[in-house]
Protein backbone atom coordinates (compact mmCIF):
# COMPACT_ATOMS: atom_id res chain seq x y z
CA UNK A 1 0.00 0.00 0.00
CA UNK A 2 1.40 3.64 -0.58
CA UNK A 3 0.83 6.02 1.29
CA UNK A 4 2.01 9.52 -0.38
CA UNK A 5 -0.64 11.57 0.47
CA UNK A 6 -1.32 9.69 3.78
CA UNK A 7 -2.36 11.94 6.83
CA UNK A 8 -1.83 10.72 10.62
CA UNK A 9 -2.95 12.94 13.19
CA UNK A 10 -0.60 11.80 16.17
CA UNK A 11 -2.03 13.24 19.61
CA UNK A 12 1.09 13.20 22.08
CA UNK A 13 3.46 12.82 19.19
CA UNK A 14 6.24 14.60 21.26
CA UNK A 15 6.87 12.46 23.86
CA UNK A 16 8.57 9.29 24.46
CA UNK A 17 6.04 6.66 22.30
CA UNK A 18 5.00 9.65 20.12
CA UNK A 19 8.02 10.45 18.51
CA UNK A 20 9.37 6.76 17.79
CA UNK A 21 5.92 6.18 16.23
CA UNK A 22 6.45 9.65 14.11
CA UNK A 23 9.49 8.02 12.57
CA UNK A 24 7.78 4.72 12.34
CA UNK A 25 5.05 6.28 10.22
CA UNK A 26 7.65 8.49 7.75
CA UNK A 27 9.39 4.90 7.21
CA UNK A 28 6.34 3.68 6.51
CA UNK A 29 5.34 6.74 3.83
CA UNK A 30 2.84 8.05 5.93
CA UNK A 31 2.59 12.10 6.47
CA UNK A 32 2.42 12.02 10.67
CA UNK A 33 1.11 15.95 11.72
CA UNK A 34 1.88 16.10 15.79
CA UNK A 35 -0.20 17.57 18.33
CA UNK A 36 0.94 18.16 21.55
CA UNK A 37 1.24 20.85 24.26
CA UNK A 38 4.47 20.00 25.37
CA UNK A 39 3.50 19.62 29.25
CA UNK A 40 5.45 16.43 29.18
CA UNK A 41 7.76 16.36 25.76
CA UNK A 42 10.54 18.69 24.89
CA UNK A 43 10.70 20.74 21.82
CA UNK A 44 14.27 20.00 20.87
CA UNK A 45 12.57 16.62 19.94
CA UNK A 46 11.29 18.56 16.98
CA UNK A 47 14.66 18.45 15.43
CA UNK A 48 15.78 15.53 16.60
CA UNK A 49 12.80 14.20 14.14
CA UNK A 50 13.82 16.55 11.38
CA UNK A 51 17.81 15.09 11.42
CA UNK A 52 15.93 11.21 11.35
CA UNK A 53 13.34 11.72 9.09
CA UNK A 54 14.59 14.48 6.68
CA UNK A 55 11.70 16.01 6.79
CA UNK A 56 9.89 19.33 8.26
CA UNK A 57 7.16 18.00 10.33
CA UNK A 58 3.89 19.45 10.96
CA UNK A 59 3.53 20.07 14.77
CA UNK A 60 0.14 21.49 16.19
CA UNK A 61 0.76 22.95 19.84
CA UNK A 62 -2.16 23.09 22.04
CA UNK A 63 -4.35 20.84 24.20
CA UNK A 64 -6.21 18.02 23.17
CA UNK A 65 -8.95 18.82 25.34
CA UNK A 66 -9.93 21.71 23.80
CA UNK A 67 -12.12 20.56 21.02
CA UNK A 68 -12.79 23.81 18.70
CA UNK A 69 -8.36 23.24 18.34
CA UNK A 70 -8.88 19.94 18.07
CA UNK A 71 -11.70 20.67 15.13
CA UNK A 72 -9.63 23.63 13.59
CA UNK A 73 -6.47 21.05 12.99
CA UNK A 74 -8.66 18.50 11.67
CA UNK A 75 -10.25 20.81 9.23
CA UNK A 76 -7.07 21.90 8.35
CA UNK A 77 -5.61 18.32 6.83
CA UNK A 78 -6.96 15.36 5.14
CA UNK A 79 -6.31 12.99 7.84
CA UNK A 80 -6.79 9.48 7.21
CA UNK A 81 -6.61 8.70 10.63
CA UNK A 82 -5.68 9.41 14.39
CA UNK A 83 -3.43 7.96 16.92
CA UNK A 84 -4.56 9.02 20.06
CA UNK A 85 -1.43 9.14 22.40
CA UNK A 86 -1.97 12.41 24.70
CA UNK A 87 -2.20 11.83 28.34
CA UNK A 88 -1.10 11.47 31.61
CA UNK A 89 0.63 8.10 32.13
CA UNK A 90 2.76 7.52 36.11
CA UNK A 91 0.39 5.05 38.24
CA UNK A 92 1.79 6.60 41.56
CA UNK A 93 0.70 10.20 40.17
CA UNK A 94 -3.08 8.85 39.75
CA UNK A 95 -3.26 6.93 43.21
CA UNK A 96 -2.49 10.90 44.75
CA UNK A 97 -3.83 13.03 41.90
CA UNK A 98 -7.03 10.92 40.54
CA UNK A 99 -9.56 13.55 39.35
CA UNK A 100 -6.48 15.22 37.33
CA UNK A 101 -6.34 11.54 35.48
CA UNK A 102 -9.91 11.25 35.12
CA UNK A 103 -10.15 14.95 33.57
CA UNK A 104 -7.06 14.58 31.68
CA UNK A 105 -7.30 11.60 29.65
CA UNK A 106 -11.06 11.46 29.77
CA UNK A 107 -11.35 14.33 28.14
CA UNK A 108 -8.91 14.54 26.01
CA UNK A 109 -10.58 11.50 24.13
CA UNK A 110 -13.98 12.88 24.66
CA UNK A 111 -12.78 16.46 22.58
CA UNK A 112 -11.10 14.27 20.34
CA UNK A 113 -13.63 12.32 19.21
CA UNK A 114 -15.98 15.00 19.70
CA UNK A 115 -13.95 17.01 17.21
CA UNK A 116 -13.94 14.34 14.74
CA UNK A 117 -17.49 13.65 14.69
CA UNK A 118 -18.15 17.77 13.99
CA UNK A 119 -15.20 17.79 11.49
CA UNK A 120 -15.77 17.55 7.27
CA UNK A 121 -13.00 15.42 7.34
CA UNK A 122 -15.00 12.74 8.25
CA UNK A 123 -11.93 10.88 9.87
CA UNK A 124 -13.47 7.96 11.39
CA UNK A 125 -10.30 5.79 12.23
CA UNK A 126 -8.71 5.77 15.78
CA UNK A 127 -5.58 4.05 17.41
CA UNK A 128 -5.66 3.95 21.18
CA UNK A 129 -2.80 3.69 23.40
CA UNK A 130 -4.15 1.38 25.78
CA UNK A 131 -1.79 -0.34 28.39
CA UNK A 132 -1.59 -3.67 29.92
CA UNK A 133 -2.53 -2.20 33.48
CA UNK A 134 -6.30 -2.70 32.73
CA UNK A 135 -5.75 -6.40 33.45
CA UNK A 136 -5.02 -5.55 36.64
CA UNK A 137 -3.80 -8.63 38.89
CA UNK A 138 -3.67 -11.83 36.34
CA UNK A 139 -5.64 -14.44 36.87
CA UNK A 140 -3.45 -16.91 34.68
CA UNK A 141 -0.49 -16.03 32.41
CA UNK A 142 0.21 -15.47 29.21
CA UNK A 143 -2.24 -12.41 28.92
CA UNK A 144 -4.65 -12.47 26.20
CA UNK A 145 -7.45 -10.05 25.45
CA UNK A 146 -9.95 -12.23 27.00
CA UNK A 147 -9.21 -12.19 30.20
CA UNK A 148 -11.44 -9.96 32.45
CA UNK A 149 -10.02 -6.07 33.13
CA UNK A 150 -9.60 -5.32 36.49
CA UNK A 151 -7.89 -2.32 36.97
CA UNK A 152 -6.91 -0.79 40.01
CA UNK A 153 -5.44 2.56 40.05
CA UNK A 154 -7.02 5.68 38.81
CA UNK A 155 -4.70 5.70 35.51
CA UNK A 156 -6.21 2.07 34.44
CA UNK A 157 -9.70 3.11 35.06
CA UNK A 158 -9.54 5.83 32.64
CA UNK A 159 -7.66 3.72 30.19
CA UNK A 160 -10.16 1.21 30.44
CA UNK A 161 -12.71 3.84 30.36
CA UNK A 162 -11.28 5.60 26.92
CA UNK A 163 -11.42 1.52 25.32
CA UNK A 164 -15.20 1.30 26.53
CA UNK A 165 -15.88 5.44 25.20
CA UNK A 166 -14.44 4.41 21.59
CA UNK A 167 -16.13 0.82 22.04
CA UNK A 168 -19.44 2.47 22.06
CA UNK A 169 -18.50 4.44 19.21
CA UNK A 170 -17.83 1.62 17.23
CA UNK A 171 -21.16 0.24 18.13
CA UNK A 172 -23.02 3.23 17.22
CA UNK A 173 -22.12 3.19 13.62
CA UNK A 174 -19.82 1.24 11.35
CA UNK A 175 -17.76 4.25 9.60
CA UNK A 176 -15.58 4.59 12.84
CA UNK A 177 -12.94 1.70 13.51
CA UNK A 178 -11.39 1.74 16.37
CA UNK A 179 -7.91 0.07 17.23
CA UNK A 180 -7.16 -0.21 21.03
CA UNK A 181 -3.14 -1.07 21.64
CA UNK A 182 -1.99 -2.44 25.60
CA UNK A 183 0.90 -2.17 25.43
CA UNK A 184 3.32 -3.80 27.96
CA UNK A 185 6.28 -2.44 29.12
CA UNK A 186 8.02 -0.17 26.46
CA UNK A 187 11.55 0.18 26.63
CA UNK A 188 14.67 1.26 24.74
CA UNK A 189 15.72 3.96 22.47
CA UNK A 190 16.50 4.98 18.62
CA UNK A 191 19.24 3.57 17.95
CA UNK A 192 20.59 6.60 16.04
CA UNK A 193 20.63 8.02 20.04
CA UNK A 194 18.80 11.00 18.47
CA UNK A 195 15.64 10.00 20.33
CA UNK A 196 14.22 7.83 23.61
CA UNK A 197 12.62 8.60 26.91
CA UNK A 198 13.30 11.60 29.04
CA UNK A 199 11.43 11.27 31.86
CA UNK A 200 11.06 13.82 34.44
CA UNK A 201 12.87 14.07 38.01
CA UNK A 202 13.43 10.38 39.46
CA UNK A 203 11.93 7.67 36.65
CA UNK A 204 9.48 5.54 38.28
CA UNK A 205 10.50 2.75 35.41
CA UNK A 206 12.98 0.63 35.93
CA UNK A 207 14.87 1.00 32.67
CA UNK A 208 15.43 4.64 33.06
CA UNK A 209 16.17 4.31 36.38
CA UNK A 210 18.94 1.66 35.43
CA UNK A 211 19.85 3.82 32.25
CA UNK A 212 20.56 6.91 35.09
CA UNK A 213 22.75 4.66 37.56
CA UNK A 214 24.73 3.38 35.18
CA UNK A 215 25.66 7.01 33.92
CA UNK A 216 26.26 7.82 37.10
CA UNK A 217 23.45 10.46 37.78
CA UNK A 218 22.12 7.73 40.60
CA UNK A 219 24.04 5.82 43.06
CA UNK A 220 22.13 2.33 42.60
CA UNK A 221 19.40 0.99 41.54
CA UNK A 222 16.76 -0.33 44.11
CA UNK A 223 15.04 -3.82 43.48
CA UNK A 224 11.63 -4.11 44.56
CA UNK A 225 11.48 -7.01 46.54
CA UNK A 226 13.32 -10.42 46.08
CA UNK A 227 10.74 -12.62 47.48
CA UNK A 228 8.03 -12.65 44.68
CA UNK A 229 7.34 -16.18 43.28
CA UNK A 230 9.63 -15.79 40.21
CA UNK A 231 12.27 -17.76 38.88
CA UNK A 232 15.39 -15.50 40.58
CA UNK A 233 12.32 -13.71 43.27
CA UNK A 234 12.18 -10.34 41.05
CA UNK A 235 9.40 -9.14 39.66
CA UNK A 236 8.64 -10.34 36.49
CA UNK A 237 7.54 -7.80 33.08
CA UNK A 238 7.30 -8.24 29.14
CA UNK A 239 9.68 -5.40 28.31
CA UNK A 240 9.23 -4.27 24.16
CA UNK A 241 11.58 -1.93 22.56
CA UNK A 242 9.62 1.26 21.97
CA UNK A 243 10.84 0.89 17.80
CA UNK A 244 8.64 -2.10 17.67
CA UNK A 245 5.87 -0.16 19.61
CA UNK A 246 5.98 2.48 17.06
CA UNK A 247 5.89 -0.23 14.04
CA UNK A 248 2.73 -1.71 16.24
CA UNK A 249 1.09 1.53 15.46
CA UNK A 250 1.88 1.26 11.84
CA UNK A 251 0.74 -1.96 11.81
CA UNK A 252 -2.82 -0.65 13.62
CA UNK A 253 -3.31 2.21 11.30
CA UNK A 254 -2.15 -0.15 7.73
CA UNK A 255 -5.15 -2.90 9.08
CA UNK A 256 -7.96 -0.51 9.95
CA UNK A 257 -7.08 1.74 6.89
CA UNK A 258 -7.31 -1.88 5.13
CA UNK A 259 -10.98 -2.62 6.26
CA UNK A 260 -10.45 -4.82 9.12
CA UNK A 261 -13.21 -4.10 11.76
CA UNK A 262 -12.18 -2.25 15.32
CA UNK A 263 -10.07 -4.71 17.68
CA UNK A 264 -8.10 -4.88 20.88
CA UNK A 265 -5.10 -5.82 21.05
CA UNK A 266 -1.59 -6.34 23.37
CA UNK A 267 1.87 -5.48 22.44
CA UNK A 268 4.59 -6.82 23.73
CA UNK A 269 7.07 -9.58 22.94
CA UNK A 270 5.81 -12.71 25.10
CA UNK A 271 8.63 -12.87 26.87
CA UNK A 272 8.80 -11.83 30.71
CA UNK A 273 12.19 -10.94 31.99
CA UNK A 274 12.93 -10.44 35.83
CA UNK A 275 14.74 -7.58 37.07
CA UNK A 276 17.71 -8.97 37.67
CA UNK A 277 17.77 -10.37 34.22
CA UNK A 278 17.12 -6.38 32.90
CA UNK A 279 20.19 -6.05 34.87
CA UNK A 280 22.56 -8.60 33.68
CA UNK A 281 21.18 -7.38 30.27
CA UNK A 282 21.96 -3.90 31.12
CA UNK A 283 25.15 -4.33 32.60
CA UNK A 284 26.53 -6.60 29.18
CA UNK A 285 25.27 -3.65 26.98
CA UNK A 286 26.88 -0.90 28.82
CA UNK A 287 30.09 -2.88 30.24
CA UNK A 288 29.58 -1.13 33.55
CA UNK A 289 28.68 -2.72 37.17
CA UNK A 290 25.25 -1.34 37.99
CA UNK A 291 24.92 -1.06 41.64
CA UNK A 292 21.77 -2.60 43.34
CA UNK A 293 20.10 -3.41 46.57
CA UNK A 294 16.94 -4.86 47.34
CA UNK A 295 14.28 -3.03 49.31
CA UNK A 296 10.84 -3.88 50.18
CA UNK A 297 8.09 -4.64 47.22
CA UNK A 298 6.36 -1.02 46.01
CA UNK A 299 2.76 -1.26 46.91
CA UNK A 300 0.26 -2.38 44.09
CA UNK A 301 3.06 -4.23 41.62
CA UNK A 302 2.42 -8.21 40.80
CA UNK A 303 4.90 -10.83 40.58
CA UNK A 304 4.59 -11.63 36.70
CA UNK A 305 2.96 -9.73 33.75
CA UNK A 306 3.63 -10.88 30.04
CA UNK A 307 1.57 -10.97 27.25
CA UNK A 308 -0.06 -13.55 24.74
CA UNK A 309 0.98 -11.77 21.66
CA UNK A 310 -0.97 -14.10 19.36
CA UNK A 311 -3.78 -11.92 18.14
CA UNK A 312 -1.56 -9.10 17.39
CA UNK A 313 0.12 -11.57 14.92
CA UNK A 314 -2.46 -12.98 13.52
CA UNK A 315 -4.39 -9.87 13.31
CA UNK A 316 -2.27 -6.52 12.66
CA UNK A 317 0.60 -8.91 11.27
CA UNK A 318 2.95 -7.62 13.60
CA UNK A 319 5.74 -9.15 16.03
CA UNK A 320 7.70 -7.66 17.68
CA UNK A 321 11.51 -7.67 16.32
CA UNK A 322 14.04 -6.55 18.82
CA UNK A 323 15.77 -8.51 21.46
CA UNK A 324 16.45 -7.58 25.05
CA UNK A 325 19.84 -7.13 24.27
CA UNK A 326 19.04 -4.25 21.61
CA UNK A 327 16.34 -2.69 24.00
CA UNK A 328 19.20 -2.53 26.40
CA UNK A 329 22.11 -1.38 24.18
CA UNK A 330 19.79 1.89 22.56
CA UNK A 331 18.73 2.89 26.00
CA UNK A 332 22.54 2.86 26.77
CA UNK A 333 23.29 4.51 23.51
CA UNK A 334 20.38 7.30 24.18
CA UNK A 335 21.23 7.84 28.03
CA UNK A 336 25.32 8.48 27.12
CA UNK A 337 24.49 10.43 24.16
CA UNK A 338 22.00 12.39 26.30
CA UNK A 339 22.91 12.55 29.84
CA UNK A 340 20.32 15.41 30.83
CA UNK A 341 17.89 14.14 28.06
CA UNK A 342 16.67 16.55 25.36
CA UNK A 343 17.92 18.89 28.11
CA UNK A 344 21.39 18.24 26.92
CA UNK A 345 21.22 19.51 23.78
CA UNK A 346 22.86 22.89 22.64
CA UNK A 347 19.49 24.10 20.94
CA UNK A 348 17.36 23.78 23.87
CA UNK A 349 16.67 25.94 26.44
CA UNK A 350 16.32 25.01 30.12
CA UNK A 351 13.05 25.33 31.68
CA UNK A 352 11.54 24.06 28.25
CA UNK A 353 8.76 21.46 29.49
CA UNK A 354 6.18 23.59 30.11
CA UNK A 355 4.07 25.28 27.31
CA UNK A 356 6.15 28.18 26.56
CA UNK A 357 7.49 29.22 23.17
CA UNK A 358 9.85 26.85 22.05
CA UNK A 359 12.46 26.78 20.08
CA UNK A 360 11.15 25.03 17.29
CA UNK A 361 14.13 24.93 15.11
CA UNK A 362 13.40 23.70 11.64
CA UNK A 363 9.79 22.27 12.60
CA UNK A 364 6.75 23.55 11.03
CA UNK A 365 4.81 25.25 14.14
CA UNK A 366 1.43 26.21 13.98
CA UNK A 367 -0.67 27.19 17.25
CA UNK A 368 -4.56 27.33 16.33
CA UNK A 369 -4.80 27.55 20.13
CA UNK A 370 -2.13 29.56 22.08
N1 LIG B 1 11.32 -1.98 39.62
C1 LIG B 1 12.36 -2.03 40.51
N2 LIG B 1 13.01 -0.86 40.79
C2 LIG B 1 12.69 0.33 40.20
C3 LIG B 1 11.62 0.36 39.29
C4 LIG B 1 10.95 -0.81 39.02
O1 LIG B 1 12.68 -3.08 41.06
O2 LIG B 1 13.33 1.36 40.51
C5 LIG B 1 10.63 -3.23 39.27
C6 LIG B 1 9.14 -3.24 39.54
O3 LIG B 1 8.88 -3.69 40.87
C7 LIG B 1 8.64 -4.22 38.47
C8 LIG B 1 9.59 -3.98 37.29
O4 LIG B 1 10.75 -3.39 37.86
O5 LIG B 1 8.80 -5.54 38.90
C9 LIG B 1 9.04 -3.03 36.24
O6 LIG B 1 8.59 -1.83 36.84
P1 LIG B 1 8.26 -0.53 35.98
O7 LIG B 1 7.96 0.57 36.95
O8 LIG B 1 9.34 -0.27 34.98
O9 LIG B 1 6.97 -0.95 35.15
P2 LIG B 1 5.53 -1.48 35.64
O10 LIG B 1 5.39 -2.87 35.13
O11 LIG B 1 5.33 -1.26 37.08
O12 LIG B 1 4.52 -0.50 34.88
C10 LIG B 1 4.67 -0.21 33.50
C11 LIG B 1 4.18 1.22 33.26
C12 LIG B 1 2.69 1.30 33.46
C13 LIG B 1 2.01 0.27 32.64
C14 LIG B 1 2.54 -1.10 32.92
C15 LIG B 1 1.90 -2.10 32.00
O13 LIG B 1 4.82 2.12 34.15
O14 LIG B 1 2.23 2.57 33.07
O15 LIG B 1 3.95 -1.11 32.72
O16 LIG B 1 2.48 -3.34 32.05
F1 LIG B 1 0.69 0.29 32.90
Amino acid sequence: MTHEQTHVLLTGGAGYIGSHTAVALCEAGFIPVILDDFSNSHPAVLDRLTALTGRTLAVERGDVKDSAFVRSVLDSYRFQAVIHLAGLKAVGESVAKPLLYYRHNLDGLLSLLEAMQASHANCRTVVFSSSATVYGRPQRLPIDETLACAPESPYAFTKLMCEQMLGSLASSASDWRTGMLRYFNPVGAHPSGLIGEDPNGVPNNLMPFISQVAVGKREQVHIFGDDYDTRDGTGVRDYLHVCDLAEGHVAAVNTLLGGMPSFTANLGTGQGTSVLGVLQAFEKASSRRIARSVVSRRAGDVAAYFADVSRARALLGWRAQRSLDDMCRDAWNWQQKNPDGYASTQDSRSGLKTAQAPNLGAAAFFSHAL
